[in-house]
């Protein structure tokens, strides 16, 4: 009469695989919720990446779009370890500004 606990305890190790799965599979949130911080109004990586979900391994720094690449020179510039977003307040667009 135990064996529904034991489905039930089964089905909850199975979830917490995928949940841990989920998580790695997110590449880089971590810069979206600093560009949030920072007060961007970052969506999405395509705010500052022409693809939809860049990743670590076919990451290409061409592949980054105009607000992207003027992170980059950003960093370069200040010797940054990491993009700094709060630098995207000074971006004027790509439009007026080539
Ligand atoms: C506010 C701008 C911004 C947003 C939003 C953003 N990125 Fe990036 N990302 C950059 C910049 C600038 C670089 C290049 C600088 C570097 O190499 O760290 C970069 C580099 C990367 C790289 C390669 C270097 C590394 O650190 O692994 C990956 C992978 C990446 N981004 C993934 C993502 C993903 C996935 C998202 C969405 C969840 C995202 N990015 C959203 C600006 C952004």
């Amino acid at each position: 009469m135990n064996t529904s606990r034991w489905i039930a305890a089964g089905s909850l190790a199975v979830a917490s695989l995928i949940g841990v799965g989920v998580d790695t599979a997110i590449a880089t949130p971590k810069m979206l919720s600093d560009a949030k911080k920072a007060g961007i109004a970052a969506n999405n990586c395509q705010y500052c990446h022409t693809e939809a979900m860049p990743k670590k391994d076919t990451f290409k720094p061409e592949a980054l779009n105009d607000r992207g690449k003027f992170m980059m020179d950003d960093m370069q510039k200040r010797n940054l370890k990491e993009p700094d977003p709060a630098a995207l307040k000074n971006f004027t667009g790509g439009a007026d500004k080539k």
